[in-house]
């Protein structure tokens, strides 16, 4: 079964993945691969990542496509060729298109990082903060075609401090996330 991971910047969630792959022997143990790292972006740090543990990258730059839908095409003809089991969305930061989503429904998992239902969108961790929350964290959920939303897969939980800024509180969840996406994929793709 192959995973091709989507990303847009550091690719934090996408290392903690490939890593899981490689120390609990997901080739051996459920016969996935991750196949290929796909970014929007040509400068994404992931894709330096990725390609030292030699694992295809592939760029496809929203920004030579007219239009949402033109991109959301040619993104999924490039991930087909990878013949994915599961397309897992990692910081990958584009909208995607009902006709996308529903190609690939019940195998497009995404993480977010709040406690869904609660903070859809951007700027989750200083939301989080605006509002008093004592605690805050991620969610790996199934993607559907209304954002963020979607069944819950896995979440963490942690603790929101009172000294917490935006930033401190977005290293508390990440390191939680690193946790749980892979968790999440690993028990999706065992059943
Ligand atoms: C994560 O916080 C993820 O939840 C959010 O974007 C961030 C991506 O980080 N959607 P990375 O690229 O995996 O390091």
């Amino acid at each position: 079964k192959n995973i091709v991971i989507l990303i847009s910047g550091g690719g934090s969630n996408m290392a903690a993945i490939v890593r899981a792959a490689q120390q609990q022997d997901w080739a051996q143990r459920l016969g996935v691969r991750v196949a290929a790292v796909i970014s929007n972006k040509a400068d994404a740090k992931g894709l330096e990542l990725a390609r030292a543990q030699c694992i295809a990258t592939e760029v496809l730059d929203h920004k030579q496509f007219a239009s949402r839908e033109a991109f959301d095409t040619a993104l999924a003809a490039l991930i087909d060729q990878y013949d994915p089991a599961l397309v897992v969305l990692a910081g990958f930061m584009r909208i995607l298109s009902p006709g996308f989503v529903a190609h690939y429904e019940g195998r497009l998992t995404n993480i977010h990082p709040s406690l869904l239902p609660a903070f859809t969108g951007l700027h989750t961790h200083q939301r989080a903060i605006d509002a008093g929350c004592k605690f805050a964290g991620a969610t790996v959920h199934l993607v559907t075609a209304e954002l963020d939303v979607g069944p819950i897969l896995d979440q963490a939980v942690v603790p929101v401090l009172p000294q917490d800024t935006a930033d401190t509180l977005a290293a508390r969840v990440l390191s939680q996330e690193h946790l749980i996406y892979p968790r999440a994929i690993a028990n999706l793709l065992s059943k």
